[in-house]
């Protein structure tokens, strides 16, 4: 039987915890959050959502205890603060570090073979936090970022060439945050190269706009967005459980590739049943490489905080 426990009953955690019911990915999903009963009451409504839905997985919740999480086959880590209109995701690191940690401690505890996908940020140096303390090899810890940006980039250009979102397929790459590096080099509209389609203003603006998509929706909503985040989350899960074999681009520590060494990074993938299969490695050009260097540069930065905390 699949089981999936998603850490984190707030706005991203419910939300992937809904789509890996009605979308049936694991038969077995439990919630956890530390405030009390939010859990259950999160999991009881999307299992009374089931006869209207239609669809057959069990959802268990849990305040804080974490034997309901036993076995579990991938667990999915959200649980942490939020950004608000004013804070950077690398503000949030201190609590954020805090929790991911003792989360992390104690899903290993219950489930010492999991898959575990970090959602909470910031996101490369969370993923780096979870991978300390689950002592997972590097490709059985992963963050997601790299789909929900793809994703914004993808819908926004959509929008502008007024086709399906569907015909799309794109990939970005480095930290989830300003540095982050779209590639319109590896951008297609049905396989036609988007640099075709659209003027390079009009794309470039749109680069913009996905860099700071993120800030966006907390400006708009007074917190960060959830629902194609829950959504990112629950499509990692998918392939993994599903071994689909999917590419998607991942955040995990690179050990050589691209030329860079121990450092959290979103990075083209195959994801499939042991996590993270394979590390594709592109062929960027010289402005690339510059690119995610620079998102190198800041993620580090970030993890050297990260470091000096626990001195
Ligand atoms: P939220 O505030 O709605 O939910 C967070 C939940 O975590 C709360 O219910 C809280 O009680 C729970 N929590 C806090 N400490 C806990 C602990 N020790 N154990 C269990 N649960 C605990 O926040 P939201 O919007 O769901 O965001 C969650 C995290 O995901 C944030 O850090 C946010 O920045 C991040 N995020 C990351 C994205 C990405 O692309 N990687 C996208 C969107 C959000
Ligand atoms: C987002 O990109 C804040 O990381 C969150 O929506």
């Amino acid at each position: 039987m699949s089981k999936v426990t998603v850490v984190g009953a707030g706005n991203v955690g419910a939300t992937c915890a809904d789509v890996l019911a009605y979308r049936e990915i694991a038969e077995e999903i439990v919630l956890v959050d530390i405030k009390e009963g939010v859990a259950e009451g999160k999991a009881l409504d999307i299992w009374q959502k089931a006869p209207i839905n239609q669809y057959d997985p069990r959802t268990v919740g849990s305040t804080n205890d974490y034997s309901k999480t036993a076995n579990s086959d991938v667990v999915v880590i959200t649980s942490g603060l939020p950004r608000k209109p004013g804070m950077t995701r690398d503000d949030l690191i201190e609590t954020n570090a805090g929790i991911v940690k003792s989360v992390t401690e104690n899903v290993i505890k219950y489930s010492p073979d999991a898959i575990i996908i970090v959602v909470s940020n910031p996101l490369d140096v969370m993923t780096y936090q979870a991978h300390l303390s689950s002592k997972l090899p590097r490709t059985k810890v992963m963050g997601m970022a790299g789909i929900l940006d793809t994703a914004r980039y993808r819908a926004f250009l959509a929008s502008e060439l007024n086709v399906s979102a569907k015909e799309i397929q794109a990939i970005l790459m480095g930290g989830h945050g300003d540095t982050m590096v779209p590639l319109p080099r590896y951008t297609t509209v049905a396989g036609i190269p988007v640099t075709e389609l659209i003027e390079k203003e009009k794309l470039d603006a749109i680069i913009e706009r996905t860099k700071f998509g993120g800030g966006e929706l907390v400006k708009l909503m007074g917190t960060s967005a959830w629902y194609a985040p829950g959504s990112a989350a629950a499509q990692m899960v998918e392939a993994i459980l599903k071994n689909q074999r999917r590419v998607f681009p991942v955040c995990i520590k690179l050990d050589g590739e691209y030329g860079i060494d121990d450092c959290y990074l979103g990075v083209p993938v195959i994801l499939g049943k042991n996590g993270i299969e394979k590390v594709i490695e592109l062929d960027l050009n010289e402005e690339e490489k510059a690119l995610l260097e620079t998102s190198r540069g800041h993620v580090k930065e970030v993890m050297t905080v990260l470091d000096n905390l626990s001195k």
